[in-house]
């Protein structure tokens, strides 16, 4: 690790930062919803295959890059091309990477207002400033630019500080109380009338969906949108990673994490839906199918907090809390990847870098939030579903058939001497080239 660009002091701060880039919105509020319209614990089937089969391997390709590069997305990819045409394709993929990160970002930051929002609400209620808590979960312009510049700021406060002193020193702080937000939710949500049929819906599998089309492109997005791939993100954190550790088995932690709390938010959400409608609350929309989205987050769960009378502030905040540190570990990976390139490549300084990019990716969010009704999902859909599987999957193309073998395995050695009895070792090579490339293709032709 060059000590100029700065990286992860310790194991446990990498584990950290990556698992709060890859714990996000996506596992607390995407994976859930999505379980709950795709047959329950058939798609938690499904997911947990993915994950681990294909997300996985596509995940050690882009973390290996760039311990191997040591750098940004796009020189890390160009250290591994050897003549003119591939450092062509290692810059457009590195770069798109980029442009996805700050795409999504753009996007996610407003949602990230919303649960920042709902937040602050039940405090504001508790002190008597009730006009102002009726602004915050009302949905106007400056309410929603207000929150999701205080979102892009905090942001860009935490990645000015570095990696460090940023990321790391964050990553460690949140996800602690992140995870015992959780379970403590889940146990109070468990004591209450109705979380029974929550449990059952979500734990018993409906097998005969497990080979649905619709629901393998559901799970297959999912577990890529769920650990940051085809962003560049892992690309860049794998760089800050001293060469002794063992990346492998490293990737496969942050997996694991990723999953269980995937898992965990299900065990949260889905019995506090029951838990509604056993308070009368309808969680079917009017095609019959269950509530999901945004109206689960924002009219379903309020009103079942607002049900729970005083405790349901706390129970509110508590709620909103988590959702705002699990956006907040995942934006700053996303702001990192575009101010790393802007800092090594056209040697903008860190702190200025870091305020020009969140203000132009500020700028692109307040456009959005002023054509809300059609351009969020353009953009959501753009970066999650086209750009994410198509840049992970010319990540393992870039590593299957451009990176020479041996010094791919020269580099999964660092740190990890006995690595040539290890199944990773004799398989990965092989998968990351025919295999991953092939079924990302095959699900992404599939849901053309
Ligand atoms: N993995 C994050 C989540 O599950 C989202 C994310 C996507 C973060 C891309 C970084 C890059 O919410």
């Amino acid at each position: 690790m060059s000590v100029s660009r700065g990286g992860f002091s310790s194991r446990l701060g990498f584990i950290m930062a990556a698992a709060g880039s890859a714990v996000g919105l996506g596992n607390i509020w995407g994976f859930p919803t999505q379980t709950a319209s795709n047959g329950g614990a058939a798609f938690v089937l499904v997911y947990l295959v993915l994950a681990f089969f294909l997300a996985y391997p596509a995940f050690m390709a882009e973390l290996l890059i760039g311990r191997y590069g040591q750098a940004n997305a796009v020189t890390s990819m160009q250290k591994i091309a050897r003549n003119p045409w591939q450092k062509r394709f290692g810059f457009a993929v590195g770069f798109g990477g980029i442009i996805c990160a700050a795409l999504i970002l753009s996007f996610y930051a407003i949602i990230a207002g919303w649960m920042m929002s709902y937040a602050v609400e039940p405090l504001a209620r508790l002190v008597g400033l009730a006009n102002q808590a009726d602004w915050m979960v009302m949905h106007s312009i400056p309410r929603n630019i207000f929150f999701t510049a205080t979102f892009v700021g905090l942001t860009i406060i935490i990645i000015r500080r570095g990696v460090e002193q940023g990321i790391e020193k964050w990553s460690k702080r949140l996800m602690p109380m992140l995870i015992a937000l959780l379970v403590l939710l889940i146990l109070y949500v468990f004591t209450l009338d109705g979380a029974q049929a929550g449990f059952a819906a979500y734990l018993n599998p409906d097998i005969s969906r497990v080979l649905d089309p619709e629901l393998l492109i559901s799970a297959l997005g999912q577990a890529f949108f769920s650990l940051s791939l085809g962003t560049s993100v892992m690309i860049i954190y794998g760089s800050y990673i001293a060469k002794k550790e063992n990346l492998v088995s490293l990737g496969a932690q942050v997996t694991l994490i990723d999953v269980s709390i995937a898992f965990l938010a299900g065990l949260l959400i889905i019995p506090a839906m029951y838990v509604a409608q056993a308070q009368g609350v309808s969680i079917f929309a009017e095609d019959g199918s269950l509530i999901s989205g945004s109206s689960l987050v924002f009219t379903v769960l309020p009103a079942l907090f607002a049900n729970m009378g005083a405790a349901g502030l706390f129970v509110a905040f508590g709620f909103f809390v988590l959702m705002s540190i699990a956006a907040l570990t995942s934006s700053i990976s996303m702001l990192e990847g575009p101010v790393s390139f802007a800092v090594e490549r056209h040697k903008l300084a860190r702190k200025k870098a870091t305020t020009y990019i969140g203000l132009v990716i500020l700028m692109l969010s307040i456009v959005i939030v002023l054509n809300l009704s059609w351009m969020l999902d353009f953009v959501a859909i753009l970066s999650t579903q086209y750009g994410q599987p198509l840049i992970a999957m010319f990540c393992c193309i870039f590593v299957g058939w451009i990176w020479h073998r041996n010094d791919i395995l020269a580099e999964i050695k660092q740190g990890h001497l006995n690595v040539e009895n290890s199944f990773f070792w004799k398989i990965w090579p092989w998968y990351v080239k025919f295999v991953c490339p092939t079924a990302i293709a095959l699900v992404f032709i599939h849901s053309l």
